[in-house]
């Protein structure tokens, strides 16, 4: 699609005398609503107030200009109102497509923009000992798909994981455990029983001063670099770490770094060392060191507690600086919820305060709140309980297809209701702009016929069944110039899309673009599919539309890997 966007700018630029440029031609196009209404459309308001003319009056001009130059790729324009409307020469847009797909076969869809350029990824980033949030499964879903889509368009994303491993939580767990410690629960469900330590202690914190004071002492001696402290430290640290990891597994994602808080520990005098060369580090009333964001209308950074202990925002101030001067990336993006959004505009200005010009590549890639996703054993707090009532659910799901006659009962197997129960849960979780709330519902996201996880998956599925069936090699080339049906041309259309689809999830941050690309792709391959045969068509009309479907195979499963979802190829 692109190739034919950069040659109609290039050709309406010149049919405009230059009046306007091939650039911003492109960036003027449009899908037009309507398939008779051609392929492109060119609105000619921008070139009406350049030209002092109405825009009807320009694209009746155009259109008379372009119609004189024949052109493989295009073999009609027409205008209409203020509108240039132009339609694809059929087997041009079959040939390129298509050879492109088949070529490019696991790279469609991609492209080499990034060469060169590094993305550091924050994401996912739970915290050991204190509750999980579906935020950080939220997180961990757009960062992971992030990370795919930043590698697919040629840059080299580093993942890293910002594990919540420091702060005054450890205090109350190591004080609770070094009363009274169960090692072999320890060792069991390490994240669990954390979480349990820290609540009661945390509950019996809120009425004891003396308990207070013993989470405080030792958490400084964690920070002092005490060898028992350290050691039940990182036991506990590793133990989470191990069962973190295996759930991640689970959802396919692995991470360049867990580079938590505590790996700043060493790191945060030299932070505050520069604000304070910059000039920027104020005393508040009770002592606390702050950075003061009056002019921006924000409150104050405050990076030292009048106890001397750092905080959250003065490990985040290290880590940036860390990050830069580690891997000079293009872009710095934090996969967080809105809810720190506050937190980051404030980071970033005083990065920017301090000299630091590249803290405008900093972006928090925020994300709206999920409702509703509870297990049948109440709210969800661990990933894992939410991950295999996923499974649980998907094989109920299953089953009920199997019994009416959709799902071949040969291939309900565990992992077929791991994969889609996962995959429902990536679907439903990238199908939505990430800033806007959810409001989740298992029904509605393992439903096989919604524009759902499962469906995309069923579709694949179906898909690798039609070719299985046809028995031959899918062709090289074809007779292009067979693939012109409308219902042929949206299909077309929509896998031409795709790599549009992915150049703009990167430079959004906005993976439910590909999402969405997916969703239109298997809708308008239903159409055709209803409407067309593609075994037993006729020799040339087969192989041509062989070499059709196995694309749309090949983008889907482009796609969904992409998404993190599991391509299945018998279900
Ligand atoms: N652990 C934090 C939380 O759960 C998220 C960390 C995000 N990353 C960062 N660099 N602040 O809220």
């Amino acid at each position: 699609m692109k190739k034919f966007k950069q040659e109609l700018a290039r050709r309406v630029a010149e049919a405009a005398g230059r009046q306007i440029d091939p650039a911003e031609v492109l960036s003027l196009l449009e899908a037009p609503p309507e398939p008779e209404m051609g392929d492109l459309a060119f609105p000619c308001f921008t070139l009406s107030k350049k030209l002092k003319q109405s825009p009807a009056k320009i694209a009746g001009e155009l259109a008379g200009k372009l119609k004189a130059e024949v052109s493989t790729s295009f073999k009609q324009v027409e205008a209409k109102g203020p509108y240039l409307n132009f339609f694809f020469a059929e087997a041009a847009l079959a040939r390129e497509t298509l050879t492109d797909i088949r070529h490019q076969a696991d790279r469609f869809g991609g492209s080499e923009e990034g060469q060169g350029q590094t993305v550091v990824i924050d994401y996912s980033s739970p915290n050991i000992a204190k509750p999980f949030h579906i935020g950080h499964l939220r997180s961990t879903v757009i960062g992971a798909a992030l990370c795919r889509i930043y590698a697919a368009l040629g840059y080299q994303p580093i993942g890293i994981n910002h594990l919540g491993d420091w702060g005054t939580q450890f205090g109350m767990v190591m004080a609770a455990y070094s009363e009274s410690p169960d090692e072999a629960e320890l060792e069991e469900h390490p994240i669990r029983y954390s979480l349990k330590l820290y609540t009661e202690f945390n509950r019996r914190a809120e009425a004891e001063e003396a308990a207070r004071e013993q989470a405080r002492q030792w958490f400084r001696r964690l920070e002092a670099g005490d060898p028992e402290a350290t050691a039940l430290w990182q036991k506990f640290r590793d133990l989470s770490l191990q069962e973190f990891q295996r759930i991640y597994t689970r959802l396919g994602i692995s991470f360049d770094h867990y580079m938590g808080e505590s790996f700043y520990n060493d790191k945060m005098e030299d932070a505050i060392t520069r604000v304070e060369k910059a000039g920027l580090m104020e005393k508040g009333e009770d002592g606390a060191e702050l950075v003061r964001l009056e002019e921006e209308k924000m409150p104050p950074l405050l990076l030292r507690k009048s106890d001397g202990a750092t905080l959250y925002a003065t490990r985040d101030l290290a880590a940036a600086i860390f990050r830069w001067e580690r891997y000079h990336p293009a872009r710095i993006l934090y996969v967080v919820g809105t809810p720190q959004e506050l937190h980051f505009r404030q980071l970033i200005r005083v990065l920017e305060k301090m000299g630091c010009d590249w803290a405008q590549n900093l972006v928090h890639v925020k994300f709206g709140h999920v409702q509703g996703m509870s297990t049948r054993r109440g709210t969800a707090v661990f990933l894992e309980d939410v991950l295999d009532e996923a499974a649980a659910r998907a094989r109920e799901k299953i089953a009920e297809n199997v019994k009416a006659g959709k799902l071949d009962p040969a291939s309900a197997t565990e992992e077929l209701a791991e994969a889609i129960g996962i995959g429902a849960l990536i679907a439903q979780d990238l199908k939505n702009r990430r800033e806007r709330d959810v409001v989740f519902d298992w029904d509605q996201a393992l439903n096989f016929d919604g524009e759902t996880g499962p469906y995309l998956q069923y579709t694949h599925a179906r898909i690798c069944g039609i070719l299985r069936k046809s028995g031959k090699p899918v062709p090289e080339k074809a007779d292009f110039g067979l693939l012109s049906e409308p219902e042929t041309r949206e299909l077309l259309k929509a896998l031409a899309r795709f790599p549009e689809a992915v150049e703009r999830a990167g430079q959004e941050n906005e993976p439910s673009l590909i999402t969405d690309c997916l969703f239109e792709l298997t809708k308008v391959f239903n159409v055709f599919y209803n409407t067309h045969r593609v075994i037993g068509s006729g020799r040339s009309l087969e192989e041509a539309r062989l070499l059709l479907v196995d694309s749309v195979r090949q983008v889907l499963k482009n796609g969904l890997t992409l998404l993190g979802i599991q391509p299945l190829e018998k279900m």
